[in-house]
């Protein structure tokens, strides 16, 4: 979202308050706002405050000649990326609703070229009425996107919807409505996280000690690049990302499968620690310890390998990415490894300190061009880096 733009248009309602939050969070998140800020709006926060938030000077006013000599009402209803209504009230939403502009924000939505989200916040009998229903059918009809309301106590002492969604919900809502205009918009992306669990017995399994963070990471990103993202994930404690269809499975050969059904896609990134065996046979009940403490061997068998199998697949992504997870001669194991297993693209990782579990990586990126060293960072500034280098190859994307 670094460096994008939003056009915030605040409301009058209680909830006008959150809108301030919503700017700070943004502005954390590398994006500038310009405010306009409604007659009612102001009665609840003043210019002042909002100014102080975006650093920018406050829209109010149809007719001010010096607004519209700085910069005119078209102008700035395109100027940003995405217009957000915050609070939206049932009076802006029934003006867009019906193509009224008799104040600068209603004008602002009826020009604006740019996708508008609405986060609507009113009494919960306003919310349910007819014609507020109405409205928001229209506008959702019309492109409009909305966030909210959620349900809960309301100023006004009643319960139910009509609150307005929370500054974080708001902000996961833009980073998802700017992401569809994002450098991989339109395609379709394949990661898999995570270890996998190879079953013993219905207690005991055979795992390592993969957190998924490197993966889940990836996935984010990619999501956030625009990519309909499907993220196929082994046993972690990880929440899905914003936007990310998570499909959680347990062995390898689940994974496989899923990641067979979850074909076509343009990009696989392989980032999952996939037990290279499993026990020849899982028992169905405990085993016990013996009376005689005979301890029992465990034959193992070895695992498809995903990777090698979906880079030979009929349906073979155009870019595929793998991982290799090393601890001794990482690039030159890397390269062997890119080799033998047919990807396009292999990111080689020294795993032998903390790396497992850890917030932070350093990573090679091995292809057909040779080798780039990428400096430690963190695992989801690797996650955007890799999304960029992805765009780069699949769409020419700077
Ligand atoms: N991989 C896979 N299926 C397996 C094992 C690994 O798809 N059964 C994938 C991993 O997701 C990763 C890449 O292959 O993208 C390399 O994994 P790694 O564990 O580094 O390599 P191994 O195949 O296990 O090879 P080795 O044990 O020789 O290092």
């Amino acid at each position: 979202m670094r460096g994008k733009s939003v056009l915030l248009i605040i409301g009058g309602g209680i909830a006008a308050y959150k809108s301030l939050e919503l700017v700070r969070r943004l502005a954390e998140r590398g994006v500038t706002t310009r405010a306009i800020l409604t007659k009612a709006g102001a009665e609840f926060v003043t210019p002042l405050s909002v100014s102080a938030f975006t650093g920018e000077k406050i829209y109010s006013d149809l007719f001010s000649l010096t607004d519209e000599a700085q910069m005119g009402h078209i102008q700035l209803s395109r100027s940003a990326d995405l217009v957000v209504v915050a609070p939206a009230t049932a009076d802006l939403m029934a003006k867009m609703a019906n193509g009224l502009a008799g104040d600068l924000a209603s004008t602002a939505l009826l020009a604006t070229d740019k996708p508008v989200l609405m986060a609507p916040a009113m009494n919960v009998r306003m919310w349910q009425s007819a014609s507020v229903r109405r409205n928001r059918e229209t506008l959702a009809k019309d492109g409009v996107l909305f966030v909210g309301p959620g349900n809960g106590e309301m100023a006004c002492g009643e319960y139910g919807p009509g609150r307005m969604a929370e500054p974080l919900e708001i902000v996961a809502a833009i980073e998802q409505t700017l992401a569809v205009q994002g450098p991989l918009a339109g395609l379709r992306a394949l990661v898999t996280a995570g270890p996998t669990r190879e079953p013993v017995d219905p207690v005991r399994f055979l795992a390592n000690h993969s957190s998924g963070k490197q993966g889940y990471a990836i996935a984010d990103a990619l999501a956030r690049a625009g990519a309909e993202t499907t993220l196929i994930s082994g046993p972690v404690s990880l929440a899905a990302p914003q936007g990310v269809k998570l499909q959680r499975v347990t062995t390898a050969r689940e994974m496989l499968a899923a990641c067979e059904a979850a074909l076509p896609a343009d990009v696989l990134v392989m980032a999952a620690a996939v037990a290279d065996w499993r026990p020849d046979f899982a028992a169905n009940s405990k085993i016990k310890k013996s009376t005689d403490r005979v301890v029992p061997l465990i034959k193992l068998v070895e695992n498809p390998d995903i990777l090698a199998t979906l880079s030979a697949h009929a349906a073979r992504p155009k870019l595929v990415v793998g991982f290799a997870a090393e601890t001794d001669d990482v690039v030159a194991n890397a390269v062997a490894k890119r080799g033998r297993k047919g990807a396009d693209w292999i990111i080689a990782n020294d795993v032998s300190g903390d790396v497992m579990g850890g917030d932070r990586n350093r990573v090679h990126l091995v292809s057909e061009a040779g080798v780039e060293d990428w400096p430690e960072m963190t695992k989801n500034e690797v996650g955007a880096r890799l999304a960029a280098r992805i765009a780069q190859k699949l769409k020419g994307a700077a």
